[in-house]
């Protein structure tokens, strides 16, 4: 008699970080996985996975670009999936005039143009099915705008709002849409984004398997949104009283190039 299959989860961004540790909530959890990154770090993630007891798919591809995710959409090859954890995401420090509008349009096509290309695919498919979960990765940045992370936290607010209204949209379809925030998180981030002569990028971060756990747990539930830990519920609940231009204040402090001071 053939075995009943398991769920089906799409992590993008697994290899590191809070991607990582949302593919290992899910392997826990008994889904098999499709799992994707840029490098070929992925595929040594996708062992920890396996070993894990998920059956997983892996897939070496730039989300930033449309080929890219049509590359994976290509892998799920028809299959249902159960949930999408919409993950990849890169930062960028420094000033805006001071950045290379290569690494500009890297965050803009990664963080909002693949992930949202994704989505409408796979979301697509969920409400044929009437059936399926997705959890997007904002940030409680997309509250604050980001002096010296500025194109960044514009791509977070960007996310958080998309996720709102695209759950409203699918709120009699059977698609549940949960946007996790974390506040700062002790992955690769900060290195990858240029800013580890920052104050926000030497102070104390969250750990990145407890805030996995909070955003799976939430999109199991169904929530709307999650802020990860009791210090960005505050930091997110200041943010919206307190008027912009104090927050990009505040944000200059922890965001600076040289604001961490000597190491
Ligand atoms: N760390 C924080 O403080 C923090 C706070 C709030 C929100 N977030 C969000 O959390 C998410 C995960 O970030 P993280 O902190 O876990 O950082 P991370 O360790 O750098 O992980 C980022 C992941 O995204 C993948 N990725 C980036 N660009 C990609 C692309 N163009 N195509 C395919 N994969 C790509 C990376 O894979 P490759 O290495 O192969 O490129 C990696 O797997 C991001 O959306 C980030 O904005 C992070």
């Amino acid at each position: 008699m053939a075995s009943k299959s398991k769920p089906l989860a799409i992590v993008t961004g697994a290899s590191t970080g809070i991607g990582y540790e949302l593919a290992k909530c899910c392997a826990a959890n008994d889904y098999d996985l499709v799992v994707v990154a840029d490098e070929p770090e992925i595929k040594k993630a996708a062992k920890d996975f396996e070993a894990m007891g998920a059956k997983v798919d892996t897939l070496q591809a730039d989300l930033a670009t449309l080929e890219g995710v049509d590359k994976l959409y290509a892998l799920i090859g028809g299959r249902s999936v159960d949930a999408l954890l919409a993950n990849a995401g890169r930062g960028l420090g420094k000033g805006f005039l001071d950045q290379d509008f290569d690494d500009v349009m890297r965050v803009v096509n990664t963080n909002i143009t693949g992930t949202i290309y994704l989505i409408q695919k796979v979301g697509r498919d969920m409400r044929e099915r009437k059936a399926g979960r997705i959890l997007i990765t904002g940030s409680i940045a997309g509250f604050i705008p980001g002096t010296y992370q500025a194109v960044y936290n514009a791509s977070k607010a960007f996310l958080d709002s998309f996720s709102f209204a695209l759950r409203a949209e699918l709120k009699d379809a059977g698609v549940t849409v949960t946007c996790l925030m974390p506040g700062a998180t002790e992955t690769e981030f900060f290195a990858r984004a240029d800013m580890l002569d920052t104050a926000v990028g030497q102070g104390k971060k969250d750990d990145a398997a407890d805030v996995a756990r909070t955003g799976f747990k939430a999109m199991m539930n169904g929530e709307g949104d999650v802020v990860s830990g009791w210090h960005n519920k505050l930091q997110s609940a200041i943010a919206n009283v307190v008027p912009a231009s104090i927050l990009a204040e505040q944000h200059r402090k922890k965001a600076a190039p040289g604001s961490g001071g000597t190491h």
